[in-house]
């Protein structure tokens, strides 16, 4: 499954890379006005850093202005992924960029329904929303069931990629079920590194090591002259 941070700060974004952890970046008209920066300058940089794609949403209501600024958007870099939500609208338009070979990511899905009408939008991604459905007491993880089962019914090739995820269980159901891509915000992400038995054991290791003399704990190059290479 890959990993893709939900986010638009550069800082975030850079700290991800350095961990090897991300594909990719998804970003949202919320998130982007978070930053309070050029909006395409910084699109231009985070394409720039990330070497994958990167999702950024149209902000018409209307299929000519989502379309209009999709190929705007598109033509800015080769990672970027245009993000249409799923609306009549929206459809009209992944139905337009796709058929342009433009890679629509269809956002705000709730429902197995609407992922089936994305796909046959010729959508690149869909974007089930599970947090935002738990938090009205829906089961956000079995809209993912519900879409695997139905887009391995049929060729199509939309990938699933799971967003609104709030928690690591979050991540490890979506890589259960087999979820083609996950998306998650930057505390989600750090959350998954963390295990208090990990920094138990990295203490109790190191502490051990500390009460050795300091002469037999000097760590050593190899002996070249030896002839290790
Ligand atoms: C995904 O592309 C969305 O930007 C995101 O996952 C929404 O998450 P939220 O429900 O936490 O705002």
């Amino acid at each position: 499954m890959k990993i893709f941070l939900d986010s638009a700060s550069l800082t975030e974004i850079r700290e991800a890379l350095s961990w090897g952890a991300i594909d990719g970046v998804t970003t949202n008209p919320s998130l982007v006005a978070k930053e309070k920066k050029d909006f395409f300058p910084l699109l231009k940089e985070i394409c720039e850093a990330v070497h994958g794609p990167v999702s950024m949403e149209t902000i018409s209501r209307d299929a000519p202005g989502m379309i209009q600024e999709g190929r705007v958007f598109s033509q800015l870099h080769s990672g970027i992924v245009v993000k249409c939500p799923l609306t009549k609208e929206g459809l009209k338009a992944t139905r337009q960029l796709s058929s342009e070979h433009i890679r629509v990511n269809v956002t705000l899905c709730f429902s197995p329904s609407q992922a089936l009408l994305a796909a046959k939008a010729g959508a690149h991604y869909i974007s089930p929303f599970v947090g935002r459905l738990d938090d009205l007491s829906s089961d956000g993880m079995q809209l993912i069931r519900d879409i695997k089962t139905i887009y391995s019914n049929y060729p199509f090739s939309t990938q699933i990629l799971v967003a609104s995820i709030r928690h690591p269980l979050h991540v490890v159901e979506a890589a259960r079920l087999g979820a083609d891509v996950a998306t998650m915000p930057f505390s989600v992400l750090e959350a998954l590194i963390k295990h208090p038995l990990t920094d138990a054991g990295l203490e109790r290791f190191l502490k051990d090591w500390e009460k050795l003399p300091l002469e037999i704990k000097r760590i050593q190059t190899p002996n070249r002259a030896a002839g290790v290479s």
